[in-house]
């Protein structure tokens, strides 16, 4: 499968969604106009091609300096284990450098993704719900 990567380029709100729907992830794929604030909002965006389709996706907050948040990372449920969602967290990690912590929430069905390749887990996150 020859899958290009490319980081910060200008996303389609609708292609976005539409990964987002056939990844099986929850994030709120029918509000188009927030999808779009939510991409406009990112500090980097990490993007999985096969041609011209959108295959995988990262989406993350940071100062570039000391804190980063991955907010949403995934993969095309047809594309899934194919090493995608392991390229785009190391490009993640790559652009944002080693002086940055990395933190996110998994997903449930997600842990093991996440042990495999290598990140920390901690008892120490605390979080206050989005309530919408
Ligand atoms: C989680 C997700 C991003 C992983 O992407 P992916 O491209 O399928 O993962 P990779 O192919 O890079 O997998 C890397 C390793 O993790 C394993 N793995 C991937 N997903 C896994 C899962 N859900 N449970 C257990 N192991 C998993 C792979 O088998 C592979 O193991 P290996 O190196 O021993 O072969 C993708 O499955 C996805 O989008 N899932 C739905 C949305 C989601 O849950 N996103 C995470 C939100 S926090």
């Amino acid at each position: 499968m020859n899958i290009r990567y490319e980081v910060n380029v200008p996303l389609d709100p609708q292609a976005v969604a539409s990964l987002f729907r056939v990844s099986g992830i929850d994030r709120p794929h029918d509000d188009l106009r927030r999808i779009e604030r939510m991409i406009l909002g990112a500090d980097l965006t990490v993007t999985a091609w096969n041609g011209s389709q959108l295959v995988g996706f990262a989406r993350a907050l940071t100062d570039w300096c000391y804190c980063c948040y991955l907010s949403d990372l995934a993969v095309a449920r047809d594309y899934q284990r194919n090493a995608i969602g392991t390229g785009l967290l190391k490009l993640v990690e790559d652009e944002i450098g080693d002086s940055v912590t990395l933190v996110l929430i998994s997903a449930p069905d997600a842990k093991e993704f996440y042990r495999r390749l290598g990140l920390a887990s901690t008892d120490l996150a605390f979080i206050v719900r989005r309530k919408r």
